[in-house]
């Protein structure tokens, strides 16, 4: 309900409020208005013939002198039969030569004549409006007749039809009774209007008002992307706010989909290539090993070839299970306290054999601080074990590989730094996806299997650790991790 006044309900019920008072007030105006024309056509076709009867009671102009005698009689006898209708006596030019009401209640000396004469053709339609004497800037509906000076037209008889004292009338009733009735009426109306446009336009919006705040939230919470605060704008750009940015995460999730699903289908082709190779040549070896024929030498080599493959099998099998545990979140990482330099004094000791095969020398740190750290150890010696086995993978004869550990406020940062074959620009920032196995010498392809990095990066998400690698091609690389320090006891 908070909301109630706020953006699109509040617009729609200003907006038909308004509306509803401009054609409330237009209505009103238009009806006053035709009331009255109804009013003086109606009074103007009944009094048509009014001038007429007068003006033949008696000559009114005889041999061009007014009989104002004639005229008094006249003013007493209309006002007792209609006190709504003033008498006047005008020549033909419009100049009011005599009359029937109270003195100097006269503003004009003339009237014109055009409307007389367009009452008098009968070319127009009631009503027909002229010149009060009496007021300066009114016209009123009047009845007329020529008056005749023996056989001439000398002047006419003007009869103003609701002359002053109805006017008066009208206006006391105009501010009492009628009007304010319907004024009232009206406003009432009009209130009536607001207040059931109001409920209808509260109960129309309220599904969409309903529908916005949850895609407000929906867009805050799942998406993210707050891109507008909650007192900016009204329900419907809301509503195209989250459409916009829903139809955006729809895209990015489709396109991760299909990320993962071309992933998935190189994974498949992957494995059943990587696995096929192996069991094939172990399958072959096996067969060669049951012919009876073949020597003790020839013998040995098949075995070790074959029992190859099998480590590389197993090795596989092992890194795909690791990964795909990893990757369901089914490892819980088991704390424990433990000294991150021995443990990379123990990894790099495992490797020594293959480092010395190959002639390369592996340097440790040499500094007698434990740097002490909370986190699962077999996780992180798979992380060591995964990095150190690549440097010497990927590392010629006679390079070197440093092993360091440096503290940097309450964080120990490992590095593993090698003299390696490096890499290029483009593999760099695919090294971590699963199956990435670079575009590398074949000599140094053999026994890959693309998934080392991606187990590395996982554990230490893990540990809410972030790996990071800066490689130079043919000169080597270096990746170093962070993990936290804990609190050190000499004694330990
Ligand atoms: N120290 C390194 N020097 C050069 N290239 C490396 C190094 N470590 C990893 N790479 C590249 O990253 C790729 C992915 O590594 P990894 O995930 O361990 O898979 P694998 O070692 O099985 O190929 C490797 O194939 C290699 O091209
Ligand atoms: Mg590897």
């Amino acid at each position: 309900m908070n909301r109630l006044f706020a953006g699109l309900y509040a617009r729609l019920a200003l907006a038909f409020a308004t509306l509803f008072f401009i054609v409330g007030f237009a209505f009103l105006a238009l009806t006053n208005w035709s009331n009255n024309r109804y009013y003086q056509e109606i009074t103007q076709n009944m009094n048509k013939s009014l001038a007429m009867y007068i003006a033949q009671r008696e000559p009114l102009i005889h041999n061009g002198i007014v009989n104002d005698r004639a005229m008094k009689d006249l003013g007493s006898l209309v006002m007792v039969v209609n006190p709504i209708v003033e008498v006047y006596l005008i020549d033909t030019q419009g100049k009011i030569l005599s009359y029937a009401v109270p003195k100097n209640t006269l503003v004009r000396t003339h009237v014109a004549t055009k409307p007389i004469q367009t009452l008098l053709s009968s070319k127009q339609p009631y009503p027909i409006t002229g010149d009060d004497p009496r007021a300066l800037n009114s016209d009123r509906i009047f009845s007329a007749f020529p008056v005749t000076d023996g056989s001439t037209t000398a002047g006419y008889l003007y009869v103003i039809l609701g002359g002053q004292s109805y006017q008066t009338l009208t206006q006391s009733i105009r501010s009492s009774y009628i009007v304010q009735q319907s004024l009232a009426g009206l406003v009432a109306l009009t209130l009536f209007a607001i207040a059931s446009a109001l409920l209808i336009f509260a109960a129309l919006t309220s599904p969409l008002r309903k529908l916005a705040k949850a895609m407000n939230e929906f867009q805050l919470n799942e998406l993210k992307s707050p891109t507008l605060k909650p007192n900016e704008g009204d329900e419907i750009s809301y509503l195209s706010a989250t459409f916009s940015a829903m139809r955006q995460r729809i895209n990015e999730q489709l396109e991760k989909l299909q990320e993962t699903d071309r992933l998935r289908r190189e994974l498949i082709s992957n494995v059943s290539h990587d696995l096929r190779t192996p069991m094939s040549s172990m399958q072959g070896y096996l067969e060669m090993l049951m012919r009876p024929s073949i020597t003790a030498q020839e013998r040995k080599s098949y075995i070790e070839i074959a029992y190859k493959h099998c480590n590389r099998l197993t090795q596989l099998v092992i890194e795909l299970f690791e990964l795909s545990k990893l990757d369901a979140g089914r490892i819980n990482p088991n704390y424990e306290n433990f000294s991150l330099a021995e443990l990379l004094q123990d990894v790099a000791q495992k490797f020594s054999l293959t480092a010395k095969q190959k002639n390369i020398y592996i340097a440790t740190p040499e500094s007698s601080h434990l740097f002490m750290v909370n986190a699962d150890i077999g996780l992180i010696e798979r992380v060591l074990e995964n990095l150190i086995d690549n440097a010497l993978r990927y590392t010629p004869k006679g390079g070197k590989i440093k092993l360091s550990l440096s503290q940097q406020k309450n964080q120990v940062e490992v590095g593993i730094q090698d003299t390696g074959i490096g890499l290029t620009e483009d593999d760099l920032p695919h090294i971590f996806e699963r199956y990435y196995r670079g575009q590398k010498p074949t000599e140094y392809q053999q026994q890959s299997t693309g998934l080392g990095l991606a187990i590395v990066k996982r554990i230490l998400e893990l540990h809410n650790s972030v790996i990071s690698v800066e490689s130079q091609l043919n000169r080597g690389t270096c990746f170093k991790f962070p993990l936290p320090i804990v609190q050190q006891h000499k004694a330990a």
